[in-house]
């Protein structure tokens, strides 16, 4: 398909990361206009590098845990002149990112309060505030599609046996976030209905990422189709999310886990 994104004015927060920056390179390709969001630092320089001199292309600055900065996000995006019709809440703080970082995983009984209430603030909260920031700026006002990010292990608990002797895991906020962003999900999809906005989740399942073989070998046990997807695979389905032929869902969790779920 072609075009399939003509006319979507797309904003995206952490869209510097594994599956943001794939989804800006997919979405771009589809005909979409971006404004790409993430926090300042060697992501968000790499992702404007590669779409410089891209009309369609705008970066701006933004930790969505920072109420102030939430608070201006649409209003700087309306006054260069663009009105967003989509807004993917991505941005979060994964297994993956803290090990980058250099963190350690601690044991469930070591976990700092502080370490719990980050994940909390920057994984639900920040998608929270983001959607009030719509209401109050462009809900009602053109047609809106907001799609949030869960996980597969949003409703399902982690595998915690696969993670024995691997450099990460997976923790106990991060799970609990997913899960409660479908929350907010359905809540918002009944709220804003009348108002000519939908609000859809997706799941993506374990994406490939230069884990190892016996890491790939263990999740690809629990998955049908045996193995970990690529980020494109997992853009394939954002992008039918993002267009308007996924104008008459709302309310909905939608799966890409090569079958996680469904045993
Ligand atoms: N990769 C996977 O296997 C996988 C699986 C299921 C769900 N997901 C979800 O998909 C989304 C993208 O994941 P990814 O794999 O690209 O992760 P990633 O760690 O590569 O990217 C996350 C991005 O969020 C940004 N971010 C972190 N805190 C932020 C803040 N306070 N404000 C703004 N941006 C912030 C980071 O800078 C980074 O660019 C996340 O919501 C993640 O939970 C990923």
């Amino acid at each position: 398909m072609r075009d399939q994104l003509k006319g979507r004015t797309i904003f995206i927060t952490g869209a510097g990361g594994v599956l943001g920056s794939t989804y800006v390179r997919r979405m771009l390709a589809q005909g979409a206009r971006i404004a790409a969001s993430d926090l300042p630092g060697r992501r968000a320089e790499a992702l404007q590098e590669a779409h410089a001199g891209n009309p369609d292309f705008r970066y701006y600055d933004l930790d969505v845990a920072d109420e102030a900065q939430v608070s201006e996000i649409f209003a700087r995006i309306l006054k260069d002149g663009w009105q967003p019709n989509v807004v993917l809440n991505n941005a979060a703080i994964t297994g993956e990112l803290l090990m980058g970082a250099g963190q350690p995983f601690p044991d469930f009984a070591d976990l700092k309060l502080a370490d719990w209430e980050k994940t909390l603030r920057t994984n639900l909260t920040g998608p929270f505030m983001i959607a009030r920031q719509m209401d109050r700026d462009i809900v009602g006002k053109w047609p809106v599609a907001l799609i949030n990010v869960a996980s597969m292990y949003a409703l399902n608990g982690a595998h915690h046996r696969i993670y024995d002797g691997m450099p990460f895991k997976n923790f106990s906020a991060y799970g609990v976030t997913k899960a409660g962003i479908h929350g907010l999900t359905v809540w918002l999809a009944g709220y804003w209905a009348a108002r000519g906005a939908t609000v859809n989740t997706i799941a993506p399942g374990a994406v490939f990422n230069g884990h190892s073989d016996e890491f790939q070998r263990r999740v690809g046990e629990l998955i049908m189709l045996n193995r970990m997807a690529e980020p494109d695979e997992i853009a394939d389905a954002m992008l039918f999310l993002a267009s308007e032929q996924a104008g008459y869902m709302t309310g909905q969790l939608v799966n890409v886990d090569g079958g996680f779920s469904g045993w």
